[in-house]
């Protein structure tokens, strides 16, 4: 099955809180993104959001430009019409295929690009974080940490270390920020995340 059907056939037939990902509010990924940008009006991107409650807390932040990307048009239709928000750009698009006319302040990315196993897939993304993220930029990206699941949504991923990761991204950014965290799931079990937040330096 190709990674597009998987993820319409995963939206279409889980409940929206009974996939491992559900956050009832996505503290971590909010909480850094308040940090990392002072101005409600910075262009920012969510990659692979899903039905995810990222933008309605970015909205209810009084953010005003905001796009979301996601390859399931179905995730994406919920979302639209659950925030009611013109201001919300939505692009249905697999990550590795997408090209955008403007460049981002913040790119979040919370368990996306640790489905991308391919050396020349994990390339390409980095490449797109170069083009499309303003130099002093913010790249938010959360993976499974080292010690974390196998798999994800019943897909090979590729886990990640702060040190992995910041040597993938090291060329054109400098990591200001790594930790990891436990999600809780709603089955009660505990996924290793690492995040970390880089700066573009050109
Ligand atoms: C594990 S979920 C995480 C959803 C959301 N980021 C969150 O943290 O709640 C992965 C999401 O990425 C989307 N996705 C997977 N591969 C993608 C790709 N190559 N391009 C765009 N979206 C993708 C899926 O449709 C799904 O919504």
């Amino acid at each position: 099955m190709n990674s597009k059907l998987h993820w319409e056939n995963i939206y279409k037939t889980k409940e929206i809180d009974g996939v491992s990902w559900y956050q009832e509010t996505p503290t971590d990924s909010l909480d850094l993104i308040k940090r990392f940008s002072n101005n409600k009006k910075d262009k920012i991107i969510d990659i692979g959001c899903g039905k995810g409650f990222l933008v309605d807390n970015l909205i209810n932040s009084n953010y005003q430009n905001i796009t979301l990307v996601d390859i399931s048009a179905n995730a994406l239709e919920e979302v639209k019409t659950r925030v009611k928000n013109e201001n919300v750009n939505y692009i249905e698009s697999n990550v590795l295929d997408f090209s955008l006319n403007s460049k981002f302040d913040i790119w979040h990315d919370r368990a996306v690009f640790h489905f991308i196993t391919d050396k020349k897939g994990i390339e390409k993304y980095i490449s797109l974080c170069n083009k499309y993220i303003h130099k002093d930029g913010v790249l938010i990206i959360g993976a499974f940490a080292e010690d974390g699941p196998l798999k994800c949504s019943g897909l090979e991923i590729k886990r990640y270390s702060i040190k992995n990761l910041e040597t993938l991204f090291s060329k054109n950014f400098e990591l200001v920020e790594g930790f990891k965290m436990s999600h809780k799931t709603p089955f009660d079990t505990q996924q290793k995340f690492t995040f970390c937040v880089f700066r573009k330096t050109y």
